[in-house]
């Protein structure tokens, strides 16, 4: 596990002089940078014609930061592939979804698919990682940049007979397909395989298995570039390999990351979002559990590009964000970009020091971090966070569902963020976790907007249910086979006889102006809900006004040593965070959830631990302050004053940490 707390940036020196170079490294010392990324974007410098690669400015340039104490995150320079590579070859270029073939310029212009850009893909890297790979220096790698962000699903010619070759094994025969697709509906049925479309534009929606599942072949592909490219690195070097990602993009970062050694995450959220900043740290974590993530891009200050700009972070919400992710297991922190670019397309963006070599409105903030880093560095690295019981499931399959069906415009990633930021505001401490983690260490389990759950979901929740767990299944969760279709057994397929209900309807509340109470609290109800006749369960949420006065919306039901809970509408308003944080406090005081503290909102404690101690992290993350109350006695870990039991104060952006000695 984590030996150093990283202090990091994105560095291209093959854009800039050597008098530069030399200035750059001066200036992060003085701003406390410890580790580097290079390479990423600069395939055109290794190998400026075909087949001639040198990489001695790279190899050199790893060995002249570490002598100054900076190690390096050698990068692949896929997503920005050569002239060499693209002229001339539009059947090598990205296509999107309206037949749009892409131009050589911007990046990841080309079909991550084609056999050349695979064969040249992978020669690069191998020759990078024979280079560099042996070197200490070198402590990860970074498979190319942000998969799929600017592009999703590619529509070449490439493409399409891969998509011929997945489906056929994935279903065997086209029966099965035509079967499993309900493809006599509306004439589309096939008779081979080659004859099913990309669901390129067409004059009204496509059928959704075949949207869902094109966006499932294209996540199966990028994750196998990966994979392949993992391998290559793995012949010359034992430094861990990861790819920076964000649930923004068309991958399915859990897939990304079954073969890479840690997870990393880029993220520009403003300060008014830190929900979505806290949502990414308790997500990436549980992405690799044997080793901790990191924050790989950040910005200073602001984000940018020749056509947009965000707000730059008031003054201490950077080191807010940075002691927050060490505190919920970051092993480093980083920026992009180091210095400011002088040409391309985002020479705007916020960096530490600008084109001209001076400090940039963010340097100062970035000096905070670098003070911050090295006062909490040593309890860091003596703690461990705490195992979270409450978890609520992530899936990106889930995110693909969404695109197909976003029902009035509904966004999966939002919808997540929103209800973890109920969880987050009533200050249990959680995990998010992907749809294939093991439930061990849980008490609590969400499981919202899974359109489909798979029977091992399934089996792996009754187990922990059985074990003594609290499941809350929904809402919008179950409605749909993994094909992408209607169950024609019970509306929410196997569920129901787990759950001891019946759904009676499904319908969308919005507008219904439909309200339930769940103990004694009412509030009004939406989106696309289910509704329950509660059989072998017990209805603890009733619907009072609407158009199924009477009907559960709220079920619970015994199994074993555990519950499953039913929520089959999402409250909303004020009234429904009131009544989600009666549901939250409900279950998880049934289900003995005791990581819980009492801090106000905007607010966090991260808790961590070792064999002797407690160690909570506190930090106001919304520039208000805030307050938390300590349970008990404890010690200040910076100033080692005595603190008493009761509450403490946190100034805007302040963090404090206080140790608890365990009860032996
Ligand atoms: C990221 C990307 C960086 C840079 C940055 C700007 O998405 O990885 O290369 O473009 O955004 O915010």
């Amino acid at each position: 596990m984590t030996k150093k707390l990283y202090h990091g940036a994105a560095y291209y020196p093959e854009l800039w002089t050597e008098e530069a170079i030399e200035q750059d490294i001066k200036l992060m010392l003085e701003a406390g940078i410890n580790v580097a990324r290079i390479g990423e974007f600069a395939w055109s410098t290794m190998e400026k014609e075909e087949g001639n690669i040198d990489l001695t400015f790279f190899a050199n340039m790893i060995k002249r930061l570490n002598e100054h104490g900076i190690e390096t995150v050698m990068c692949t320079p896929t997503p920005t592939p050569p002239i060499w590579l693209t002229h001339n070859h539009p059947e090598r270029m990205h296509v999107d979804q309206e037949g749009n073939v892409m131009v050589h310029g911007s990046r990841q212009q080309i079909c991550t698919n084609n056999p050349v850009f695979r064969e040249k893909s992978a020669i690069i890297t191998e020759e990078i990682a024979k280079a560099v790979g042996h070197f200490p220096e070198v402590i990860a790698w970074q498979l190319d940049n942000e998969f799929k962000c600017h592009v999703s699903e590619c529509y070449c010619e490439t493409c399409k007979s891969l998509w011929h070759q997945w489906l056929e094994e994935k279903y065997g025969t086209i029966d099965q397909l035509n079967e499993a697709w309900g493809t006599d509906i509306w004439s589309q049925y096939y008779h081979r395989f080659d004859q099913i479309p990309q669901p390129k534009k067409a004059p009204f929606l496509h059928n959704s298995s075949l949207r869902t599942m094109y966006q499932l072949f294209s996540f199966e592909k990028i994750a196998e570039f990966a994979d392949e490219q993992a391998a290559i690195i793995r012949k010359y070097s034992s430094a861990p390999i990861t790819h920076n990602s964000t649930t923004f993009f068309h991958v399915d970062n859990e897939r990304i990351f079954e073969n890479l050694d840690f997870a990393s995450f880029d993220t520009y959220a403003e300060k008014s979002n830190f929900a979505s900043y806290l949502f990414n740290n308790d997500l990436w974590r549980n992405l690799k559990k044997d080793r901790d993530y990191w924050i790989m891009e950040t910005s200073p200050s602001h984000a940018a590009s020749l056509e947009s700009h965000s707000a730059p972070h008031p003054n201490g919400y950077l080191k807010a964000e940075a002691v927050a992710a060490y505190a919920l297991g970051a092993e480093a922190f980083c920026y992009w970009l180091w210095r400011q670019q002088r040409s391309g397309c985002e020479q705007p963006h916020g960096s530490v020091i600008s084109a001209w070599g001076k400090p940039t409105i963010g340097f100062e903030n970035v000096q905070e971090v670098e003070a911050a880093r090295k006062e909490i560095e040593s309890i860091m690295l003596s703690t461990r966070p705490a195992q979270a019981e409450v978890a609520i499931t992530y899936s990106d399959i889930s995110r693909a569902f969404f695109i197909t069906e976003p029902h009035r415009g509904l966004d999966y990633r939002s919808l997540m963020i929103n209800f973890y930021e109920r969880v987050l505001s009533n200050g249990y401490h959680r995990d998010l976790i992907p749809e294939h983690s093991n439930l061990e260490g849980y008490k609590l389990l969400f499981t919202p907007f899974l359109h489909h759950v798979s029977s091992e979901y399934l089996d792996m929740a009754t187990a922990f249910v059985e074990d003594g767990g609290v499941w809350v299944v929904g809402p919008l969760t179950g409605g749909r086979t993994e094909n992408h279709t209607i169950h024609t057994d019970a509306a929410l397929g196997a569920i129901e006889e787990i759950a001891g209900v019946e759904t009676l309807y499904t319908y969308p509340m919005d507008g219904t102006e439909s309200v339930g109470e769940f103990m004694n609290t009412e509030a009004p109800l939406s989106l696309w809900s289910a509704v329950f006749n509660p059989k072998e369960a017990k209805a603890v949420g009733v619907i009072k006004e609407g158009i199924s006065i009477g009907d559960a919306f709220i079920t619970e039901h015994k199994r074993g040593q555990g519950k499953i809970v039913m929520l089959g509408s999402l409250p909303e308003g004020e009234a429904g965070d009131l009544l989600v944080s009666e549901l939250l406090n409900h279950y998880a005081q049934e289900a003995n959830v005791q990581l819980h503290t009492d801090v106000t909102k905007g607010t966090i404690v991260a808790p961590r631990h070792n064999d002797e101690e407690d160690v909570w992290v506190m930090i106001n993350m919304d520039g208000k302050g805030g307050s938390v109350t300590l349970p008990t006695t404890g010690t200040d870990a910076l100033t080692g004053a005595n603190l008493s039991k009761g509450i403490i104060e946190i100034g805007p952006f302040e963090h404090k940490i206080v140790r608890f000695q365990k009860n032996l």
